[in-house]
């Protein structure tokens, strides 16, 4: 059983946080974050990640040609939705109208469009036709006094019809995937409070601990080692070189991440997609917004093997293989 991509939508905030923006707020400057991170702007939401989702899943269901009423299961991949409790995948279910049928999140961060894919992939015998929307609103985790991290982030999501592929409809076809996770690496991107292990209290609060903690350097070094033993693994799966990849789409957590991922890989940077300078690190969302602006700039099209990776907190990591 494989699944395809029908279509994808995606909303990003219209409010833009430049990097002379954050210049005036933290001991920073523009050439820093750019030359450390490719990063120039990044989006940042004044409402809940409902809105956001809402608003992919909308132009998701338009380009597919389906209503929110053929929906069989609901999917969201994200770290923040608009409560703890319950799930961002109702809250979104209520906006859409959809009728009564499974809604739920999960949470793999970074990697959570590849996670995702695969949930879906695994559930698709029995719900054929799959909305799911991979976002964050990272800007709400994140500390805007902690120069080492605030910089990075942006807002935005990503939506998916999902259906199962058959001889009709073959376009963006999911041919394989690879996920892993390795928990000892939790620590390097965590969020210390609001959880059960330090609920909410003043002293959280006033200490900043419900804010993103990152170990930038251990996070930089895995990213790159990870992401490339997913793709070289997810080729060698299928028999296939690097050199018959047409697109790379890695998670957009740094360029230089990015970079370092082609030396290792023996490819031209020219074969990656990167548009982080303009969003910064979205989380779940960088896959799908960079596979949607790929394909609308023409990079890939009909018949394209495309390859996209992720690396993110847990850690989790995984690379998917697409005939798009
Ligand atoms: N502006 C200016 N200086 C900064 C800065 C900023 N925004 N952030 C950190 N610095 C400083 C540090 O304080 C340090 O100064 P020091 O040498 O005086 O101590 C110096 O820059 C170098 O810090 P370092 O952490 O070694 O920089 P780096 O080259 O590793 O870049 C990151 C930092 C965070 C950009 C980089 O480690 C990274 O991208 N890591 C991965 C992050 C990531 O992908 N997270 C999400 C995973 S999905």
């Amino acid at each position: 059983m494989s699944i395809v991509i029908r279509s994808l939508g995606i909303a990003v905030p219209s409010r833009v946080l430049t990097n002379a923006d954050l210049e005036k707020m933290v001991d920073t400057s523009d050439e820093w974050i750019r030359e450390r991170t490719g990063i120039r702007e990044r989006r940042i939401s004044d409402e809940p990640l409902s809105v956001l989702a809402e608003k992919a899943a909308r132009e998701a269901l338009e380009n597919a040609c389906v209503s929110p009423d053929d929906i069989e299961l609901i999917l969201m991949a994200t770290i923040t939705g608009d409560y703890p409790l319950p799930a961002a995948a109702c809250l979104l279910q209520e906006r859409l109208g959809i009728k009564e049928v499974p809604a739920f999140d999960l949470a793999a961060a970074c990697s959570g469009f590849i996670y995702g894919l695969a949930v879906a992939e695994g559930l698709s015998a029995r719900y054929s036709t799959i909305l799911f929307v991979s976002g964050e609103i990272l800007s709400a985790v994140t500390d805007y006094t902690d120069r080492s991290t605030c910089v990075l982030f942006g807002d935005g999501a990503g939506a998916a019809v999902l259906t199962v592929a058959d001889g009709n409809i073959s376009r963006r076809e999911l041919v394989d995937y690879v996920i892993c996770a390795d928990g000892t690496g939790w620590r390097h991107i965590h969020i210390p409070a609001g959880g059960s292990a330090e609920p909410p209290t003043e002293r959280t609060i006033s200490e900043r601990l419900h804010y993103i903690k990152m170990t930038g350097r251990d996070v930089f070094k895995n990213a790159v080692k990870r992401m490339e033993e997913a793709i070289v693994e997810l080729l060698k799966r299928n028999n296939l070189d690097i050199s018959g990849v047409d697109l790379i789409v890695p998670h957009q957590a740094n360029a230089r991440i990015i970079h370092t991922l082609c030396e290792r890989l023996g490819v031209a940077k020219e074969k990656t997609y990167i548009n982080i300078d303009r969003y910064g690190n979205t989380s779940a969302a960088s896959i799908p917004l960079a596979l949607y602006e790929a394909e609308r700039d023409g990079l890939i099209g009909a018949g394209s093997l495309v390859v996209a990776a992720s690396f993110g907190a847990g850690y989790t990591w995984g690379a998917a293989l697409f005939r798009w």
